[in-house]
C-alpha cells in the first residue's frame, strides 16, 4: 500500500506527526508551504492566523508535486486554526480536486480542535474516510507517547502494513 501525508505545519508540530507516519508506513511526505513564509510571534500570530480563517483566505503555496493516482492512501494533516484547518490546508484542496480516494485525517491543536475534522470532509466529496486523530501540541509531549498513540491508532484503522 503506497501511501502520501500532505500536511502544512506552522510551528512543527503537524511536521513531527508527519515524520512519524514515514517511520511507521514509509509514506512520501509532502509538505505544503506558503509563499508568504514569515514566521509571525506572540497575540499577532493569532490575529493574523485568525483573520486569514474568518476572510476565508487561501495563501498561495510553493510549488510542490503530487501525484494523487500513486497513492492506495493520502493521510492530510493541518494545525487547528481558530477551529478550522489552517488557510493553506483550504488553498490545497481548491487546488487539487482530490476524489475517489482512501484518506485519513489528523489535526494538531492547543485543546480546542472544534469540527476541524467535519470542515476538511466536506471539502473532499467523493472520497473514503478511513480515520482520524489529533493530537494536543505533540512536540511539546513525549515523543514516545505520541508515536504509541499513532501507531495504535494506525494498527486500528488497518493502515499498518503487516509483518
Ligand atoms: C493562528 C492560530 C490559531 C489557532 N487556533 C487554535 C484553535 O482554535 N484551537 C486550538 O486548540 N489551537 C489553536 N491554535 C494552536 C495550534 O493549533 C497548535 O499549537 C498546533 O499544535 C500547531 O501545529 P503546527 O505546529 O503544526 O503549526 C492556533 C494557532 C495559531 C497560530
Amino acid at each position: 500500500m503506497k501511501t502520501a501525508v500532505i500536511y502544512y505545519s506552522y510551528e512543527g508540530n503537524c511536521a513531527l506527526i508527519a515524520e512519524l507516519i514515514k517511520d511507521a508506513l514509509g509514506a512520501d511526505l509532502i509538505e505544503l508551504q506558503t509563499v508568504d513564509d514569515k514566521k509571525r510571534q506572540g497575540i499577532s500570530k493569532y490575529f493574523w492566523g485568525g483573520r486569514q480563517v474568518i476572510m476565508k483566505k487561501t495563501p498561495p503555496l510553493k510549488p510542490y508535486t503530487l501525484n494523487t493516482e500513486a497513492y492506495d492512501l493520502i493521510i492530510i494533516g493541518t494545525p487547528v486554526w481558530a477551529a478550522s484547518p489552517a488557510p493553506a490546508l483550504n488553498t490545497f484542496l481548491e487546488e487539487q480536486r482530490i476524489s475517489n480516494k482512501r484518506i485519513a485525517l489528523f489535526c494538531c491543536h492547543a485543546g480546542g480542535k472544534g469540527k476541524v475534522f467535519d470542515k476538511i470532509k466536506s471539502k473532499l466529496p467523493g472520497n473514503t474516510f478511513a480515520g482520524e486523530i489529533d493530537f494536543i501540541n505533540p512536540a511539546k509531549q513525549r515523543r514516545e507517547e505520541i508515536s504509541d498513540k499513532l501507531n495504535e491508532w494506525l494498527r486500528q484503522q488497518g493502515l499498518m502494513p503487516r509483518l
